[in-house]
């Protein structure tokens, strides 16, 4: 169920130096929405105005925040298509979180951005007319390499790349330089990483020992090849992410007090730590 649409009139602004992060990584399944929604929880329940702009034709970060799609008369789509300007999708969920939702129709974006000047910066600019009401805008970008993903880093100032802990150390590692190092160079966009999220794949004892395993591989990496100060945490598997995601709620409301709501409680800290 949706609250409200965004209205400037509710939205009190008070210069508030917007922060943008994009949640990104080009494979599947790593937990860039759950992470998305779940720091955005509880950075609302801190008290700052946070929107999340979903990404994603697949609507995980809409759905998750308990907004049918079905409902929706306008979506991240119509801005991606000139139709509509961003303050016009904007709505308030029952979370309290703004969200700028999605629409499977985005999966024509590509082809309809493919031939525009500046394609990369579409969201960028579209962003700029209405940071000044919210603290933070969470970018849930999609999987793959897609000028939607593209789009949602170089409208961030950072990123939070959640890793993939399951497979074999070396590939994560990989990936890690690709967005961390390779995208800065070929893109000519500016990635800032600003942590890594590496979700335990179960409570197994040897998974864990993997997920360990592969924070000193993290470690060392970013020590030998980014200057920046990236933060880690380990996220423990839980099925309360799963029953919250079911009710479209965040973990600070749905559970707040568990072992997988406090770890997204200290990571929405960190965020607010490093916004300064
Ligand atoms: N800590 C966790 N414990 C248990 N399950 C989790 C946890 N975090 C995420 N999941 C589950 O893992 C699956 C993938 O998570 P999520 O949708 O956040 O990944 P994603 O990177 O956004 O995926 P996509 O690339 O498809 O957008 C979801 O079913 C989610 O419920
Ligand atoms: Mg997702």
């Amino acid at each position: 169920m949706v609250k409200n649409k965004f209205s400037r009139k509710i939205v009190d602004s008070q210069s508030r130096g917007v922060k943008t992060i994009a949640f990104v990584h080009h494979k599947g399944g790593t937990g860039k929405t759950t992470s998305c929604l779940n720091s955005a929880g509880w950075l609302t329940r801190m008290k700052k105005k946070v929107l999340v702009v979903d990404l994603d034709p697949q609507g995980n970060a809409t759905a998750g925040l308990g907004v049918d799609r079905k409902t929706l008369d306008a979506t991240i789509y119509d801005v991606f298509f000139g139709k509509h300007n961003i303050e016009e999708v904007i709505l308030e969920t029952d979370s309290g979180i703004y969200l700028a939702p999605s629409s499977i129709d985005l999966l024509a974006a590509e082809t309809h951005m493919a031939g525009q000047a500046n394609n990369a910066r579409i969201l960028k600019i579209s962003l700029a007319s209405i940071e000044e009401f919210f603290d933070y805008i969470l970018i849930d970008a999609p999987p793959g390499s897609t000028l939607l993903m593209i789009n949602g880093i170089a409208a961030a100032e950072n990123i939070i790349i959640p890793l993939d802990t399951g497979v074999f150390a070396y590939e994560t590692m990989d990936t890690l330089k690709t967005l961390a190092v390779d995208l800065n160079q070929e893109l000519g966009v500016e990635v800032n990483v600003m942590m890594l999220l590496l979700r335990e794949y179960s409570t197994s004892f040897l998974d864990r020992g993997l997920t360990r395993e592969i924070k000193k591989l993290a470690k060392r990496f970013l020590t030998e090849n980014l200057t920046s100060d990236v933060r880690i945490f380990t996220i423990p598997f839980s099925r309360k992410i799963y029953k919250a995601q079911m009710r479209g709620r965040p973990i600070s409301h749905y559970a707040p007090y568990s072992d997988v709501g406090f770890i997204y409680r200290r990571i929405a800290k960190e965020i607010i730590a490093y916004s300064g």
